[in-house]
C-alpha cells in the first residue's frame, strides 16, 4: 500500500456517503436505511429475483465490487442487490487486478472512481478502504475487512427485526472469538440501542479502542469470559467461525474456543423464544453444533437472504448522497 495521498473528493470539497463502518454514522441515518431495506423487501414479496424493484433507485448505476479474500454471500448478494435497484456491478478479484501487483490503493480509487458510481471492498487491512475512501470521489462500502462487517450487520438487525421486532432493550449474546463481526455489534449497539454480552478467551477479546469508543457512546455492553454468563436470559445468541480469513493461528485458536461452542446446552440458558444467528460459513460441530445451527431457533438462512434486502438500501443510501 503507498502514501496517503489526497483524493479527487478532498480537492473538489466533495464529501461521498461512505459506508466504511457503522460507528461513523449517526442512529437516525442506520434507521432511515433499515426502514427502506424492510420496505423494499416487503414491496418485492413473491417477486422473481431478477425483477428490478418498481423505482429502480440505481437505474444507469454501476458498482464495483473488489475482493481481496473469499466470498460467496456478500459477492453475489452485492450482485443480486444491483440488479434489483436497477443498476448493475462489475466483480474483480483484486489480485486479478493492478492492486495485485502493486499499484497503490489511492491511485486504484482515482480510477475507478472516474468508471463506476461506487466500490464495494472485501480487503485484508481495515486501512486499505479507509485510504481508498479518502481517494475515492464516489461512496466506498466496506464489504468486511479484518476490523469489522457492516453490511453483515444491517442484514443481521434487519432479520432480528422481521422475526421478533425491535431491537431496542434486547440483550445480545456474542459468543467465541472478539472478532470483525464482534466488532461491528459493538459499532451498532448504542445505535440501535441493545444490550451486547460478550463472552470471549481474554487472548481473543474485543479490540479495546472499539470498546472505548462504545462506552463514550453509553452503549450498554458487558464482557466475560463464561458463555453460560453471556447466553443467560439473551434474546439472541450470535456465533461466528474461530479461525477467521486471515488468521495464522489456528491449533492456538481451536484450543481457546473450545468452551465457546453453542449448543443446546447454552441455548437452554437463553430467553425461551431467543433466536440463533451465524454470519456463515459455519463449522458444524465447532463453534456451533449441527442441532442449534439447523434447529427451530436458527435464521441463518433468512439472515444470508436478508443480505440482498439490507444492502439494497445502504447502496441506494450511499448513492442518493
Ligand atoms: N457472511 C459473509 O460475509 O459471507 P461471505 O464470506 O461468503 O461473503
Ligand atoms: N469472521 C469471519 C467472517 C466471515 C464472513 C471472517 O472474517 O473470516
Amino acid at each position: 500500500m503507498g502514501p496517503r495521498l489526497r483524493g479527487d473528493n478532498r480537492r473538489f470539497g466533495m464529501s461521498p456517503r461512505h459506508f466504511v463502518d457503522l460507528w461513523k454514522l449517526d442512529a437516525v441515518t442506520l434507521r432511515a436505511i433499515m426502514d427502506d431495506a424492510h420496505a423494499r423487501k416487503k414491496a418485492r414479496a413473491g417477486w422473481p429475483k431478477g425483477k428490478v424493484d418498481a423505482d429502480a433507485p440505481c437505474r444507469d448505476k454501476t458498482l464495483a465490487l473488489i475482493f481481496e479474500k473469499n466470498s460467496t454471500r456478500t459477492r453475489f448478494s452485492f450482485d443480486a442487490a444491483m440488479r434489483q435497484l436497477g443498476g448493475s456491478s462489475v466483480i474483480a478479484n483484486a489480485g486479478d487486478m493492478q492492486l495485485g501487483r502493486g499499484e497503490e490503493v489511492p491511485d486504484t480509487a482515482r480510477v475507478l472512481s472516474r468508471m463506476v458510481d461506487a466500490v464495494m471492498i472485501r480487503a485484508n487491512k481495515h486501512e486499505d478502504v479507509q485510504v481508498f475512501a479518502e481517494a475515492a470521489s464516489v461512496p466506498v462500502i466496506n464489504g468486511l475487512t479484518d476490523a469489522s462487517h457492516p453490511c453483515q450487520l444491517m442484514a443481521d438487525l434487519m432479520t432480528y427485526e422481521e422475526h421478533r421486532g425491535s431491537l431496542k432493550g434486547r440483550t445480545l449474546a456474542w459468543v467465541g472469538d472478539g472478532n470483525n463481526m464482534c466488532a461491528s455489534f459493538i459499532h451498532a449497539a448504542a445505535k440501535f440501542g441493545y444490550t451486547l454480552n460478550i463472552a470471549t478467551p481474554s487472548a481473543y477479546a474485543p479490540d479495546r479502542v472499539d470498546l472505548a469508543r462504545a462506552a463514550e457512546e453509553k452503549a450498554r455492553i458487558n464482557l466475560t469470559n463464561d458463555p453460560r454468563e453471556a447466553a443467560a436470559g439473551a434474546d439472541l445468541i450470535l456465533a461466528d467461525t474461530w479461525v477467521s480469513m486471515g488468521d495464522t493461528d489456528y491449533d492456538a485458536r481451536m484450543k481457546a474456543l473450545e468452551p465457546y461452542q453453542v449448543n443446546a446446552a447454552l441455548m437452554a440458558l437463553a430467553a425461551k423464544d431467543a433466536v440463533f444467528m451465524h454470519c456463515l460459513p459455519a463449522h458444524r460441530g465447532e463453534e456451533v453444533t449441527e442441532e442449534v445451527l439447523d434447529g427451530p431457533a436458527s435464521l441463518v438462512w433468512n439472515e444470508a437472504e436478508n443480505r440482498i434486502h439490507a444492502q439494497k438500501s445502504v447502496i441506494a443510501w450511499c448513492l442518493a448522497g
